[in-house]
C-alpha cells in the first residue's frame, strides 16, 4: 500500500469538506497519482470486494460532468470518486474506510474532497463505473481544486450543518463502562488516534460513534439518533450512512496507531458491556496485539 508523503495526523487536521472548487481541472499528474492509489484498495479490511473509480471533467462527457458538478451544495467539482461495493456482513464499513483513504490522498496532493452521500445522482454515476446486480454505490466523492480555501472552509453549508462543531471527548470515549468518560490521559498513547476519530467527518455531522476501552481493546459502537431509525430514513438508507461513518473512524483510528507504532487489528467480539438502550449497536472492536 502507497504511504502519504506527510503524517496522516497532519492530512486529517488539515481535511475538510470542500463545497466550492475551482474550475481549474486536476492535472494529469495527480489523477495518475490517484488512480494507482485506488488500484490498491480492491478489498476492504473484512475481505470484501470493491472498486473505485476517478472521473473528471477531461473525460469525453466533461459537459455532463460539469452538470453533475454543481448538482445539490457543491459548486464546480471538476471530478468525483465512484465506488462500486460487493456483499460482506462489514460492507459498508469497509467502504467508508477505504473511501476515507482516497478523501487524505487527495488531501495530501493538496486537493479537496467533499463526501456525497444523500445528494447525488445515484444512476448517472452507477452508469459511469458499470455497476453490476450485485453491487452497490453507497456514496461518492466530490473532488477538486479548492476555490478558495478560507471561503471553502467556512462556506454556508459547512455552518449550516454546524459542520465544525465536534463533540467532546467525555461524550464519545467511555472508560470501561459506558458513560464513564475517558480522558485523553488515561487513553495515554491511544489518546491521538481516538482524537483523530473526533476530528473525522460524518454525515450531516451527526459523529454517531462511541468507543469504550477495556483491557486490550477499543470498542466501537453506533450512536444512532433518536427518531432517525423510522421507515423514511430507512428508505433514504440514513442508516447506511452511519454505518460508512463508522468505517471512517476505524480507517483514521488505525492509521494514526499504525504511524505511532501501535499494534493490533480488527475483530468482532463479545464485548460484554451493559448498554444503555437499543439506539446502540456494535460495530467492531480493535483488538491489541503484541
Ligand atoms: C457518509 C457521508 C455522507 C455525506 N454526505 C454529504 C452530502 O450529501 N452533502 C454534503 O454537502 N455533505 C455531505 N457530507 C459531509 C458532512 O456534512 C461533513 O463531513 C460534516 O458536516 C463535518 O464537516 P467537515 O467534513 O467539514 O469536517 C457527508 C459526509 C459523510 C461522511
Amino acid at each position: 500500500m502507497p504511504t502519504y508523503s506527510q503524517p496522516i495526523t497532519d492530512l486529517i487536521q488539515k481535511r475538510f469538506s470542500c463545497r466550492k472548487y475551482s474550475k481549474a481541472s486536476i492535472s494529469v499528474e495527480m489523477r495518475e497519482k490517484l488512480r494507482e492509489y485506488m488500484t490498491h484498495l480492491c478489498i476492504g479490511p473484512f475481505g470484501t470486494p470493491m472498486r473505485f473509480d476517478l472521473i473528471t471533467a477531461d473525460d469525453q462527457d466533461g459537459k455532463a460532468l460539469r452538470g453533475l458538478g454543481t448538482y445539490g451544495f457543491i459548486q464546480g467539482a471538476s471530478g468525483f470518486v465512484v465506488g462500486a461495493l460487493g456483499a460482506g456482513q462489514q460492507n459498508l464499513e469497509e467502504y467508508g474506510y477505504r473511501m476515507e483513504q482516497i478523501v487524505l490522498a487527495a488531501t495530501d496532493l493538496g486537493l479537496g474532497t467533499c463526501w456525497l452521500g444523500g445528494t447525488f445522482t445515484k444512476s448517472t454515476f452507477a452508469r459511469r463505473i458499470e455497476l453490476q446486480d450485485d453491487e452497490r454505490m453507497p456514496a461518492i466523492l466530490a473532488i477538486g481544486v479548492i476555490q478558495d480555501e478560507n471561503s471553502a472552509r467556512n462556506g454556508v453549508m459547512r455552518q449550516y450543518v454546524a459542520g465544525q462543531r465536534r463533540i467532546p471527548w467525555e461524550e464519545l470515549f467511555f472508560d470501561r463502562l459506558w458513560g464513564k468518560g475517558l480522558s485523553p490521559e488515561v487513553a495515554g498513547e491511544y489518546s491521538r488516534p481516538l482524537e483523530m476519530v473526533r476530528l473525522g467527518p460524518s454525515a450531516s455531522n451527526k459523529q454517531p460513534w462511541r468507543i469504550v476501552q477495556t483491557d486490550g481493546f477499543f470498542h466501537f459502537f453506533i450512536q444512532r439518533t433518536k427518531g432517525y431509525r423510522n421507515l423514511l430514513t430507512r428508505l433514504v438508507q440514513v442508516d447506511d450512512m452511519q454505518r460508512l461513518d463508522m468505517g471512517i473512524a476505524m480507517c483514521h483510528f488505525e492509521l494514526t496507531a499504525r504511524e505511532l507504532g501501535l499494534k493490533g487489528k480488527w475483530g468482532i467480539v463479545d464485548h460484554g458491556l451493559d448498554l444503555p438502550d437499543d439506539q446502540i449497536e456494535y460495530s467492531v472492536s480493535w483488538v491489541l496485539t503484541s
